[in-house]
């Protein structure tokens, strides 16, 4: 800042003495016309003093009229140089005014603000997720705080002291949860490509995600429907895991009993296309319009679990592996998601 300050000096002061410079024979010139004498003259007899007068008056309105002129010049940069210090000093509120004008320096004031309002953008941002990872996190925080309070009583039965363990360890595998995810986003967030790549059965891996949540939708008695033929991948396997088990988990999660829950795929043109569909409680279409931000939940998640995390790491993870994921939903009648992923090796 002070760099700009001296420069800024500089280019002033060298302003003004370029005007003088220029105004010393403009006087001359208008002296020898006002006052009809030449310059051969004026060296011989001497100067008079409206002769002297003149030039001076002359060369201090000159000066006069350049330092105003300057003055309207730099002052756009002094304002933005002010106003990139209120920027390092945490003040995302500014803005140019004159950034609507014509011109350079315009166009220049017009990127500042924006970078102004990118900034605090992102501000808000960083400041929702640390309310949001708060707020997920004392939930479970306190339910094992007290509970584990409730067990170093001697009253209690042994009936309940089994209870409050079992809510102790069922909110411990939610904080594990939340914390992995969190570090899965993390993780991935500053990874533009997939780092391991290995050949698998991408089909198999399904079926896999679909048993091991056997329990879950077993307990709601819902029907699992799946067409899969032999699919070989190659990407990172445990990656991908993760996209399966947390549709399948959101399929059987928002699907009341006695549902239906379709998973179909087949790999074609050098490209696997997976659709999971359920004829749940379906999504409106705000709901449909957020799904894949952090912690956003729609308005009845918030009666049966999770951390609104699942479906923003699946979009990280088809990001990484240069797929896709979109959504169609209707309320009442349920939700399908369509994922696309490129094969370098396909169904052989
Ligand atoms: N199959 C579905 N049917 C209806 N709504 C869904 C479905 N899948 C996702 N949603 C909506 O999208 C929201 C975000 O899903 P996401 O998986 O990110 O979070 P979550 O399941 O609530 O929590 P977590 O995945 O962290 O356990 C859900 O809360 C729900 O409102
Ligand atoms: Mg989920």
């Amino acid at each position: 800042m002070k760099h700009m300050r001296t420069h800024l000096i500089l280019m002033t002061t060298f302003i003004v003495l370029t005007a003088s410079l220029i105004s010393i024979p403009i006087s001359i010139l208008i002296t020898k016309t006002f006052f009809n004498t030449g310059t051969q003259d004026m060296i011989v007899r001497g100067l008079t003093v409206r002769e002297i007068i003149t030039p001076i008056l002359i060369i201090i309105l000159y000066t006069f009229m350049f330092i105003i002129a300057s003055r309207r010049a730099v002052s756009p940069f002094v304002e933005l140089s002010n106003a990139t210090k209120q920027i390092a000093a945490g003040n995302f509120d500014i803005s140019i005014g004159w950034a609507h004008k014509k011109g350079g320096p315009a166009r220049l004031a017009r990127n500042f603000n924006l970078m102004a309002q990118e900034l605090k953008a992102n501000e808000f941002l960083r400041k929702d997720f640390i309310s949001n990872v708060s707020h997920e996190f004392k939930t479970p925080l306190s339910i094992i705080s007290g509970y584990a309070g409730l067990l170093d009583s001697e009253e209690i039965s042994d009936k309940d002291r089994h209870e409050y363990s079992l809510t102790i360890q069922k909110e411990s595998k939610r904080l594990i949860k939340l914390t992995s995810d969190l570090l899965s986003i993390s993780r991935l967030d500053h990874q533009k490509i997939q780092e391991k790549a290995e050949a698998f059965r991408l089909d198999e891996q399904i079926r896999q995600a679909v048993l091991l949540l056997s329990a879950e939708w077993s307990a709601k008695n819902i029907a699992m429907e799946i067409d899969i033929p032999k699919i070989v991948y190659i990407g990172n396997e445990a990656l991908l895991a993760q996209v399966w088990s947390n549709l399948i988990d959101n399929a059987i999660k928002f699907t009341s009993n006695d549902g239906l829950i379709c998973i179909w795929a087949h790999a074609q043109n050098g490209v696997v296309t997976v659709k999971i569909s359920d004829n749940g409680e379906g999504m409106s279409e705000e709901t449909q319009s957020r799904i894949f931000e952090q912690f956003y939940q729609g308005d009845t998640s918030h009666a049966v679990e999770g951390h609104g995390l699942g479906l923003a790491l699946v979009k990280r993870i088809l990001d990484v592996s240069g797929g896709s994921i979109s959504v169609t939903s209707k309320i009442g009648s349920g939700s399908n998601f369509v994922i696309t992923l490129p094969v370098k090796e396909s169904a052989d």
